[in-house]
């Protein structure tokens, strides 16, 4: 559907949902929604003393609210491994909200060694969404959803440099690990309908919101209270995902965003994505080496 706000997201009871990154900005938005609607919500966070702040924050709105810590480092496989085994002891997982993310840090590098960008925005959801798919199968129409951006536009796949061993240009490296979000989605989705796989991956990005997400963008920093102002707020932010994660509508493989202003704000619905983001080649070549990358592979290889 078009226009769909956190108004639309239907009765969530007996349903369980990770969302991950949802101490603050979008990923805490969503997690409140959810909450509100009677999902019992698993909190990803890196940090468990935020995630139990956010479920305080949550619950002065939603009393009853259902939550729980997932404690998950995306930038540690050994975190996402154990995270994963956590998860999976739960009686079902219904949704994988993948909504963490981090934009334009100085070179870092994951605990195995990866770009920060690559292994937070892509490489620690393409793990945790692999250790994950098992256990969403026996839900039943479960959902892996990826957050991207619009920045996905002018992503390239470095090939020649992938793990920024030569350059870094912080900004393109954004970019990239948003395309990848799309070319993962894209790929889960076409082998998920293969392996005949009960699961649906759907993409989306939330527009333009003023969250934590500037806190490495140095001088344009103090402007992200006026976006805020003109384009998104977290919690309007927060509908192309919850959509992606709830619309009763949504098909497999679709891709939801804000509706106004070049798709930067407003209620959610169907988003446009650049040929690059759906491209069978690198898509199939993206997850390769993925899985090589973080030694986790998905196990949907039977279904190419
Ligand atoms: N805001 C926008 O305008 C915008 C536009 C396009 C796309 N997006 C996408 O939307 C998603 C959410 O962004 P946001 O704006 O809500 O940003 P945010 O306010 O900075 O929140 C990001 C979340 O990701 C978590 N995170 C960062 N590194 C992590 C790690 N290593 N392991 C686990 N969690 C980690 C953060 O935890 P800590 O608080 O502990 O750091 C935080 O909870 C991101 O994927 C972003 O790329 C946002």
């Amino acid at each position: 559907m078009t226009g769909f706000t956190a108004r639309d997201v239907p009765d969530q009871s007996g349903r369980c949902i990770i969302v991950t990154g949802a101490n603050t900005g979008i990923g805490f938005e969503e997690a409140k929604v959810l909450a509100r609607r009677g999902a019992r919500v698993l909190l990803g966070c890196r940090d468990p003393g935020k995630g139990e702040a956010a479920i305080a924050r949550i619950r002065k709105t939603v009393p009853d609210a259902d939550c729980a810590v997932l404690p998950l480092d995306l930038a540690d496989i050994e975190s996402i491994r154990a995270a994963a085994e956590i998860a999976s002891a739960e009686p079902r997982i219904d949704v994988l909200l993948n909504n963490a993310g981090v934009m334009y840090p100085p070179l870092r590098r994951t605990a195995q060694g990866f770009e920060l960008q690559l292994g937070v925005n892509h490489l620690g959801p393409f793990a945790f969404t692999a250790l994950m798919l098992p256990k969403l199968a026996e839900a039943g129409g479960a959902r892996v959803v990826v957050t991207s951006s619009l920045a996905h536009w002018s992503g390239r796949i470095p090939w020649e440099d992938l793990n920024a061993e030569r350059r870094y240009r912080r900004t393109q490296r954004y970019s990239d690990s948003k395309l990848m979000n799309m070319l993962f989605v894209y790929e889960l989705d076409r082998r998920l309908r293969i392996a005949g796989i009960p699961v649906s991956a759907i993409g989306c990005h939330p527009g333009v919101a003023a969250t934590d997400l500037g806190r490495h963008s140095g001088l344009l920093r103090p402007l992200f209270p006026i976006v805020g102002l003109f384009l998104n707020s977290p919690a309007a932010a927060a509908w192309p995902g919850l959509q992606a994660a709830t619309d009763l509508l949504a098909s497999p493989g679709s891709y939801y965003g804000p509706q106004q202003l070049g798709g930067s704000r407003g209620p959610s619905g169907p988003a446009k994505r650049s040929d690059a983001a759906s491209n069978p080649e690198t898509a199939r070549r993206l997850w390769d080496i993925s899985a090589e990358m973080t030694g986790i592979d998905p196990e949907l290889s039977g279904a190419v």
